[in-house]
């Protein structure tokens, strides 16, 4: 039941136009005898429907199995993308249009390997900041997060972690919907930890680091880092079963901190020389094309438009 009318707008130059939602009073849903009982129901009812909670989408990618989320407050009318796949940004412009809701920040957890991303359209189109983890060395405009610094998207925040590994700038953010409660609810793990294994640590290994000094990074990233989020907290990834980003990953793209810290094979390492070890030995093919990739989503352009 829809209590509210909801006006939809082409907030991002799609087609406009105002949509009321019928429903019921919410005073016809009681009964009560007793006019106090009803007024204060009533109040109550009011002050609940003022705040909506949390929007949140997870977007799919199936050629290249990505993960993408697009989220927000809708009380506060600010949504974020992230993980951007350059194929999906008319999808994400959709679905914030419909929700007649704005995209104002387009976060990356890291520079991709694997696919264009989405992101330098989704600024281009919607006006929205740009943000990567400090470090990234992308040429475009953008805000570069450090550890722990947050996104504020009204009742919705993201914070950023820290976790390096599979790139050398990386970080997974933190999601809090304010409406429900002050503590973290999920976790956007980007290819640090997916579901079932930890990311690769060679596609941004070179200057900034081996292979192995990669996969040390990355070990202390999951340790010191997500396992010590709560078991509870919800956990998306940016890549499930099909992507080249790691073996044996679940075609489920959502799990627990908890039932990862249980069952991922990454993670039941005792050592981290075991853990190196184990990661190195086992690198999947590189995604094809995979400098070029790099080298246009580090422009912000796509390697057609940049020559
Ligand atoms: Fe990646």
């Amino acid at each position: 039941m829809q209590l509210l009318q909801h006006e939809r707008r082409g907030l991002h130059g799609g087609a406009g136009g105002r949509v009321a939602a019928g429903g019921s009073h919410p005073a016809s849903i009681f009964q009560a005898r007793n006019p106090s009982i009803a007024h204060l129901l009533l109040v109550h009812v009011h002050h609940r429907r003022n705040v909506v909670s949390m929007y949140f989408r997870q977007l799919l990618n199936e050629q290249t199995a990505c993960a993408s989320y697009l989220l927000g407050c809708k009380s506060r009318q600010r949504f974020a993308v992230v993980d951007p796949h350059i194929d999906l940004v008319d999808d994400y412009i959709a679905l914030a249009d419909d929700q007649g809701i704005p995209i104002v920040a387009v976060l990356e957890t890291h520079l991709q390997a694997d696919h264009l991303s989405g992101q330098s359209e989704l600024v281009e189109r919607t006006g929205a900041t740009a943000y990567l983890p400090a470090g990234a060395d992308v040429g475009f405009d953008h805000v570069a997060l450090a550890d722990g610094e947050r996104v504020a998207l009204g009742n919705t925040e993201l914070c950023a972690i820290a976790t390096p590994g599979h790139a050398p700038a990386h970080h997974a953010y933190l999601v809090t919907d304010l409406t429900r409660g002050a503590e973290p609810w999920m976790v956007l793990t980007g290819d640090a930890l997916l579901v079932g294994d930890a990311g690769r640590p060679d596609l941004h290994a070179g200057a900034d680091g081996s292979v192995e000094e990669m996969a040390q990074t990355l070990y202390r990233s999951l340790t010191e880092r997500l396992l010590s989020l709560p078991d509870d907290l919800l956990l998306y990834p940016a890549h499930y079963s099909g992507s080249v980003c790691g073996h044996a990953l679940s075609s489920n793209p959502a799990s627990s901190v908890g039932f990862e810290r249980r069952h991922n094979r990454a993670l039941q390492f005792d050592s981290e020389d075991a853990f190196v070890e184990a990661l190195v030995r086992d690198i999947p093919p590189e995604p094809e094309g995979h400098t070029e990739i790099v080298a246009a989503n580090r422009r912000g352009r796509s390697p057609v438009e940049s020559g």
